[in-house]
C-alpha cells in the first residue's frame, strides 16, 4: 500500500514498551508504520514506567516457562541492534511458602517446571538463604531457589533503544495523540485522534491500562483489575552488597496478599538505592485516568515493616517512594490479552489487541507477535492462552 501521509500500513495505538516493539517490527518488514501516543514517548502514566522489571525464566506454567526462553535471544537481537545490555542476569531468588499459589504463581510448581525443561536452579532452605544472600529471620519452613539467568530488565533503555530502532526503520510517532474511535470497516481501519484522522490497513492496539475504555465502544468487554502498586527505594547499608533479584511467596493476610519482592542494584547505574515493593492488589482504580503515582500509605507502611524486619543490609527508612497503574486480566490464567479483535467484531481480523498483564520480560517476543498477527494473520508463537473471546 502507498502511503499518502495519513494512510498506513499499520497503525500502532500505544507509545509504550510493546507498541514501540511492535511497531519496529512492522517497519523492519517494509511496511509504513504511524504510533499515536496519547502522553509523550517514556510517560511515567501507563505500564511502561519505572526504571526496571523482574526478568526470570520460572513460571508455575510449562508453555510461559517456554516462551521466556524463546523472548531471549529476541532481547538479544534487539541488544545487537542498539549495542546496549538491557538484560542483566543478576539471578533470580523465590523463597517462602512454597506451596503458596500467587498471582505469580507458585514455588514448587515453578521448580517443577524448570526442572522439566532442563533449566539449572538451585534449592535453598531458609538457613542456606540466610547464609548467602542478605535476609534474616525467615521463618524456618521457608525454602526456594535460586535461577542463576534470571534478573533485572533496564526500562528506559529498552524504551530508548526500541525508539531509536523504529525511528530508524521509518516509523512516525505523534505524541499527545489520544485516539477517540477506532473504527474497521471493509477496506482498512479509521483511527480518530486528538492529532487527526489517520488510516491503517491494521491497528496494532497496545494501550495497556487505557484499553478497556477504547475497546468498549466496539463491543469488547475486557475483563481486568486495575489497581495501583506502591514500591519505594531503600539505601543499601554497605556499599559492597548487592542481592538479585528476589520475591517472597507467604501466606495471605485478612488484608492483603502478603507478597514482597524487590531488586539488587540496577547494573547499569550501580546505585547503592534499591527498590521494594508489596504486590498487594487492593488499591483499585476504576478509571485509568483518575490514578495518580502517589504510594498507597498502608502499602507502604507494610513494606517498610517487611524490610524493617528482613532486610538488615537496607536502611528500612524509604528514600524515594510512589506507585505505578498495574492492570492484570481478572482471571491470573490468563497472564495477558494478545490476539486478532474477538469474531463478533465486524472486520476483526484488522485489529490486533495486546492489553494488560506482566508482560515486560516478553517485550520483543509481544512485539513480533503483534507484527505479525497484523502482517500475516498469525503467529508461530504459542499464544493461544492469551486470545480475546
Ligand atoms: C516488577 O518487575 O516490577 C514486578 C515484579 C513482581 C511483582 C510486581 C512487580
Amino acid at each position: 500500500m502507498t502511503t499518502n501521509g495519513s494512510d498506513y500500513d499499520v497503525v500502532v495505538v500505544g507509545g509504550g514498551a510493546v507498541g514501540l516493539a511492535a511497531a519496529w517490527n512492522a517497519a523492519r518488514r517494509g511496511r509504513s508504520v504511524l504510533v499515536l501516543e496519547q502522553y509523550e514517548l517514556f510517560t511515567q502514566r501507563g505500564s511502561s514506567g519505572g526504571a526496571e522489571r523482574q526478568w526470570r525464566l520460572q513460571y508455575s506454567e510449562e508453555d510461559l516457562a517456554r516462551l521466556t526462553l524463546e523472548a531471549q535471544p529476541l532481547w538479544r537481537e534487539l541488544e545487537e541492534a542498539g549495542g546496549r545490555r538491557l538484560v542483566h542476569h543478576t539471578g533470580s531468588l523465590w523463597f517462602g511458602d512454597t506451596t503458596e499459589a500467587t498471582n505469580e504463581g507458585m514455588i514448587s510448581d515453578a521448580a517443577k517446571v524448570l526442572e522439566r525443561i532442563g533449566v539449572t536452579h538451585e534449592w535453598l532452605t531458609a538457613r542456606e538463604i540466610q547464609d548467602r544472600f542478605p535476609f534474616a529471620a525467615l521463618p524456618d519452613h521457608y525454602e526456594g531457589f535460586y535461577q542463576p539467568d534470571g534478573g533485572i530488565a533496564d526500562v528506559k533503555g529498552t524504551l530508548w533503544l526500541l525508539h531509536e530502532q523504529a525511528r530508524l526503520a521509518g516509523v512516525t510517532v505523534l505524541e499527545h495523540a489520544k485516539v477517540e474511535e477506532i473504527a474497521p470497516d471493509a477496506d482498512g481501519v479509521t483511527v480518530r485522534s486528538g492529532r487527526g484522522v489517520h488510516r491503517g490497513q491494521h491497528v496494532i492496539i497496545a494501550a495497556g491500562p487505557f484499553a478497556k475504555p477504547l475497546l468498549a465502544p466496539l463491543g469488547i468487554e475486557l475483563d481486568v483489575h486495575l489497581f495501583q502498586m506502591t514500591s519505594a527505594s531503600f539505601r543499601l547499608r554497605d556499599p559492597g552488597l548487592d542481592l538479585p533479584t528476589w520475591f517472597a511467596f507467604q501466606k495471605p493476610t485478612e488484608e492483603d496478599t502478603n507478597l514482597f519482592y524487590g531488586f539488587g542494584r540496577n547494573p547499569w547505574s550501580g546505585s547503592d538505592v534499591v527498590r521494594a515493593g508489596p504486590d498487594f492488589e487492593d488499591h483499585v482504580v476504576e478509571d485509568p485516568y483518575l490514578a495518580d503515582n502517589a504510594a498507597v500509605p498502608r502499602h507502604l507502611e507494610r513494606l517498610t515493616e517487611w524490610v524493617g524486619a528482613h532486610m538488615p543490609a537496607l536502611d528500612p527508612e524509604p528514600e524515594l517512594a510512589g506507585s505505578f497503574l498495574a492492570a492484570l486480566p481478572a482471571d491470573p490464567e490468563r497472564q495477558f490479552y494478545l490476539g486478532h479483535a474477538p469474531a463478533h467484531v465486524p472486520n476483526a481480523e484488522r485489529l490486533v489487541i495486546f492489553s494488560t498483564g506482566w508482560g515486560f520480560k516478553f517485550v520483543p517476543l509481544l512485539g513480533r507477535a503483534c507484527a505479525e498477527l497484523a502482517l500475516d494473520g498469525r503467529t508461530g508463537f504459542d499464544l493461544g492462552r492469551f486470545g480475546l473471546v
